[in-house]
């Protein structure tokens, strides 16, 4: 297959009215990421060499969502809604260029994965002029159906136009299809809309085909590959597939889990070997984790790398640009944000580290903030090599604690402290004695006086 020439056709033009969302339906996200990026990384890891996505009118998030995505791709917009056939139509330009195998995927199909396209473009090298995703759901109402003579596929049915014996077919079309390229234009252009949606459909093509003499066939697929979203409801249905995938993978990439179903997983999370992740843990996008690192409970981590055997929470929380360094320790209630914990530093407890560095080795006391805001500006705070930071301290940015300095206890530090050296930032206890004795002998005399009087 290496030497067919492949482009996929990706149908994103379906507002998504069901969502109920003003967000187009391929923008929302199963694993952190768009359904759009999932079919689009389904496509180039299949190889193909072309993409052209076909969006709606005012689906300019969707453009850009597939450039960033795919910067080679080709946008085309579907102006008027007139079925799927039309829609692929709309690509014309980029199938008219010429290429082998053309694949047609839908854009709210989103875990549709590479080997069941490898397999669909090999129907065609095997001389197919159309391949088709099938599958057999429990319920097939609502899919087109698969009219099948001696062995051949012949046709498609769209529910709406079958037959009561056609509707009885159980064998239904996934939707996903791979098109010899040569053919394709020539097919596209002969379907009609006289049907009972008055839409053009790509079901069409097979009928068409078989007219011409060219071979159809179904290529029986996962349902899971050809599972499509209308609805919140089924958002979730296909998120939790997902999570089972990545689960599995974290568990090939060396993860140990004792809860899996209680871990969520971004497409993008990353493992070294010999990580454990306790239950409940949340990834967001953008997180890796190298090896012998633990996350223990309840903790949430976005965009953040955490080092070789560092230990994460139980209730911690990893923000965007959190770095934790090798060996370190973030405790519970700690929260890091846009800050590098080098390698072997800690902060066990309550504390919010943002936007700043703590040095090798430093050491955060409990309650420690990092005033990285002002109200108007965001500053930063820099712990040096080896410092510690007594409990309860506020470090008011920009601020620099050089290399082994001591901060004491419920300090709040303006200046920068120089290496080595301590510094006491906090009001000098006063002690008044018998004081409290005195308070209470003034409360009883004046209780005494209020009954007599
Ligand atoms: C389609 C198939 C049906 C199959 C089912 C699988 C056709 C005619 N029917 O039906 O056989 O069983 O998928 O789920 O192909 N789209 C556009 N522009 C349009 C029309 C559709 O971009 O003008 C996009 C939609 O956004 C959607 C996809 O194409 O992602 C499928 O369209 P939809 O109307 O949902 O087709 P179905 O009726 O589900
Ligand atoms: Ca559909």
């Amino acid at each position: 297959m290496a030497d067919r020439t492949c482009l996929a056709v990706v149908l994103a033009a379906g507002e998504g009215t069901r969502m109920r969302s003003s967000l187009p339906k391929v923008m929302h996200q199963i694993g952190s990421e768009t359904l759009l990026r999932h079919v689009l990384r389904a496509v180039s890891q299949a190889g193909a060499q072309a993409t052209a996505v076909v969006v709606g009118p005012d689906h300019a998030a969707v453009a850009a969502e597939a450039t960033k995505v795919s910067p080679d791709a080709a946008i085309f917009q579907q102006t008027q809604r007139l079925g799927t056939a039309h829609a692929v139509l709309a690509a014309r330009e980029a199938i008219a260029r010429g290429f082998d195998d053309v694949l047609v995927l839908f854009g709210d199909t989103p875990l549709v994965q590479p080997q069941t396209l490898t397999r669909l473009r090999a129907a065609l090298a095997d001389g197919a002029a159309v391949a088709v995703a099938s599958f057999t759901p429990a319920d097939p109402s609502g899919y087109g159906r698969l009219i099948v003579e001696d062995g051949q596929l012949v046709d498609i049915r769209e529910d709406k136009d079958a037959s009561e014996t056609e509707r009885a077919i159980r064998i239904c079309n996934g939707g996903l299809m791979a098109i010899d390229g040569k053919h394709l234009l020539g097919l596209l252009e002969r379907i009609d809309n006289r049907n009972a949606k008055n839409e053009y459909y790509l079901t069409n093509v097979v009928g068409l085909a078989r007219q011409s003499g060219l071979r159809a066939v179904a290529v029986e697929v996962d349902e899971d590959d050809v599972r499509g979203i209308n609805t919140k409801a089924q958002l979730a249905e296909v998120e939790a597939v997902l999570q089972q995938r990545l689960r599995r993978n974290a568990f090939e990439a060396g993860v140990t889990m004792i809860a899996p179903e209680t871990v969520f997983l971004s497409a993008d999370t990353t493992f070294g070997n010999d990580v454990t992740v306790e239950p409940y843990v949340v990834f967001g996008p953008g997180v890796s984790v190298a090896s012998g690192a633990v996350i223990h409970a309840f903790s949430h981590l976005s965009e953040a790398s955490v080092g070789e055997g560092a230990s994460i929470g139980p209730y911690a929380r990893l923000r965007p640009g959190a770095q934790i360094g090798k060996q370190a320790r973030v405790g519970n209630f700690v929260e890091v944000k846009q800050a590098v914990m080098e390698d072997g530093a800690k902060a066990n407890h309550l504390a919010y580290i943002g936007d700043g560095r703590v040095g090798e080795g430093a050491n955060i006391g409990a309650g420690t903030i990092f005033c990285n805001y002002d109200g108007a500006s965001k500053q930063r705070t820099d712990v040096g090599k080896g410092a510690f930071i007594g409990s309860n301290s506020a470090l008011v940015a920009p601020v620099t604690i050089g290399d082994g300095a001591y901060v004491g206890s419920g300090s709040v530090i303006t200046e920068n402290v120089p290496a080595n050296a301590l510094a006491l930032g906090r009001i000098r206890q006063v002690i008044k004695e018998g004081w409290a004795s005195r308070l209470r002998d003034l409360k009883a005399a004046a209780r005494k006086k209020g009954a007599s009087g």
